[in-house]
């Protein structure tokens, strides 16, 4: 939205061609190394450099002063798609990876779905070119194999490692269940459905109207189905809260302590394993999705509860890697990437009524719909000498854009055989291009396209035509959001179609308050022409098999991940990491990182 002055935008452009100049005229510049940092469910109020104020995120601002903040970065609006599209550079419909229905997400570990090994990912392409590749933290794209050598892992998909969760955080793995997140008092619910249900039955049966057999199994059956709800989220947390070293579960289920510490320990014992040779690495935090936890030193100075200790544990991690870099002397020669998958998920809230989701700042909705909040994400790129300093991108990218980047900055090879969606964004954050390369960009919610962006190719002005919205009512402290259906639906009777669609100029309103008037001529063009655009890139969608199909989500006890004997698997590792909170203070992290900074400067 904020455009950088013209004036300074043409600094910004002379400097990086300055730049770029001297680095053509030097020996090829070395291989970039990459590292993108993944946050979940962060929105863009919750990061300082983004204008909060009250969660202390130094070492992810100090990458926004080296770089570049993109302020029009769009994502999908849930997770798997989104980490899909991520990984691929299209748009997770190509891949099979988004859903028609309620389940939009990946929910078991044994569960069939999963990205299908002929997509090329972020990781293939550099490690065709000679890159180490390693993914720590989340993964949520699939675990389990098709055929034999056709697997959906992150060893199968180009990552030579990988430590970390092959789901994601819930909150099973934690304190709370899924019923719980669903219906707030859902075991009271059914504590008296049961009851009320074998009473009923009783008093029939004392009037004799329902014999003794039937009333045995009434209170049976309600038994066990309380039993099952009780057992269930346990079952759960056994069979989705692993933790996995390449193929091996060393952790289920797993312990939340030092959690985040173990994932930077493998993040930086692979950095120095590979600080020779070119690298990629994906640090695909946990956080901040629920189930929340930090450790007690970041509880201590959080001004946000969970949430806040979450966010700035994430912070600290980003530090101590970039720390490692600069130590490692390759901080300059390092591309760095950071975004979240999706919006904030505002409908999240304790038992207890204690705001366990983000903030998407001024941005309507979040998570799992496609107004602004769920599709706009936090993003940094830090690239010195190549991406100017505290430069600003209000043009429009989309975390699509990531693998035609990675592409250009590797000189790697681009999938031809398919469709690609994103561009490489190098051209626009040098500030070469004036314009997103995007025209249109279109914003799926499942399956399903609810809206496109059109960035005219004259003029500043940014359109959203939106077709189908979540309704958004009133929740806990006057929150918005979609609490009559958690999560959002992307169809049926909790979301409405406009037609005409809703038109909105979104620089001078980010906020989506007011649709223009769809009657004007103007407004009926920028209407077909995007009407047009979506038929184009529907048609442009080869047939793929549905990762979704009610079926392939099924777990498969069979091949579920276990140390031990289903449903008995137990282990744990060693909690204890390297790190010493004395001189790794989240602040004073981030001042060693500017000491050594200074250092290799003078
Ligand atoms: C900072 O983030 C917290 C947690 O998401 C949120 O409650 C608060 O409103 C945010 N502050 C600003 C200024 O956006
Ligand atoms: C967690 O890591 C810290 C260092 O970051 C260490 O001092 C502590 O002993 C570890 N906790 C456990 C339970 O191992």
């Amino acid at each position: 939205m904020v455009m950088l002055p013209r004036p300074s935008r043409v600094i910004l452009l002379l400097l990086a061609t300055t730049v770029m100049a001297t680095a053509d005229e030097n020996e090829e510049r070395r291989k970039p190394n990459i590292i993108v940092f993944l946050m979940d469910d962060v929105g863009m109020g919750d990061i300082g450099c983004f204008g909060n104020t009250t969660i202390n995120t130094p070492n992810i601002d100090q990458l926004a002063k080296e770089g570049a903040k993109l302020t029009q970065h769009i994502a999908h609006p849930i997770c798997t798609p989104s980490r899909a599209a991520l990984m691929t550079g299209r748009y997770a419909i190509r891949s099979g990876m988004t859903s028609f229905h309620l389940m939009r997400v990946i929910s078991f570990i044994s569960a069939p779905a999963g990205l299908p090994s002929n997509e090329t990912t972020i990781a293939e392409v550099a490690k065709d070119v000679g890159y180490s590749t390693a993914l720590i933290g989340k993964w949520h794209l699939g675990f389990m194999c098709e055929k034999e050598n056709e697997c959906s892992d992150p060893n199968s998909q180009g990552f030579d490692y990988f430590y970390g969760l092959p789901l994601t955080n819930i909150l099973d793995c934690g304190h709370g269940t899924v019923f719980e997140a669903w219906r707030r008092n859902f075991y009271t619910e059914v504590a008296v459905t049961m009851v009320v249900l074998a009473l009923a039955t009783f008093i029939l049966f004392m009037y004799s109207m329902v014999r003794r057999r039937t009333l045995v199994a009434v209170v049976v059956a309600s038994t066990s189905f309380y039993l099952f709800c009780l057992i269930m989220p346990k079952l759960i947390a056994v069979m989705n809260c692993v933790v996995v070293e390449n193929h091996d579960v060393v952790e289920q289920p797993l312990s939340y302590t030092n959690l985040t510490q173990r994932h930077t320990q493998h993040a930086l014992d692979f950095l120095e394993e590979h600080k020779n040779e070119p690298f990629l690495l994906v640090m695909s935090f946990l956080q901040a999705h629920t189930e929340l936890y930090a450790e007690p030193y970041f509880h201590a100075r959080s001004q946000h509860g969970v949430y806040g200790a979450a966010v700035e544990e994430l912070d600290w991690s980003v530090g101590e890697i970039m720390g490692a870099l600069h130590r490692m002397g390759v901080a300059d020669d390092t591309f760095v990437y950071l975004t979240s998958d999706n919006g904030a998920h505002v409908e999240e809230f304790s038992l207890s009524g204690e705001k366990e989701g983000g903030s998407n700042g001024i941005y309507k909705g979040g998570k799992a719909n496609c107004f602004e909040g769920g599709i706009r994400v936090p993003t940094i790129v830090r690239y010195p000498g190549i991406v100017p300093p505290e430069s600003e991108v209000s043009e429009p990218t989309n975390i699509v854009d990531l693998l035609p980047t990675v592409v250009g900055l590797t000189g790697g090879q681009m999938p031809r055989d398919r469709v690609i969606d994103g561009k490489d964004m190098m051209p626009l954050l040098q500030g070469e291009l004036g314009i997103s390369p995007h025209e249109f960009m279109f914003l799926y919610c499942g399956g399903y396209i609810h809206g496109a962006r059109y960035r005219p190719r004259k003029g500043n002005r940014l359109y959203k035509i939106v077709y189908t919205t979540a309704n958004l009512v009133e929740g806990p402290h006057g929150t918005m959001g979609c609490f009559d259906s958690y999560p959002c639906r992307c169809e049926g009777p909790t979301t409405v179609n406009h037609d005409p669609p809703l038109v909105f100029e979104l620089r001078s309103d980010p906020s989506e308050t007011t649709p223009l008037d769809p009657t004007t001529p103007n407004i009926q063009e920028i209407i077909a022409k995007a009407r047009a655009a979506v038929a184009e890139h529907q048609a442009s969608i080869a047939p793929t098999p549905y990762q979704f199909a009610p079926t392939r989500l099924l777990p498969r006890f069979g091949d579920q991940p276990c140390c031990g004997t289903f449903p008995f698997c137990s282990c744990t590792e060693d909690h204890s990491t390297r790190f010493s909170y004395e001189d790794a203070k989240p602040d004073k992290a981030h001042k060693d990182w500017m000491r050594a900074d200074t250092s290799k400067a003078s």
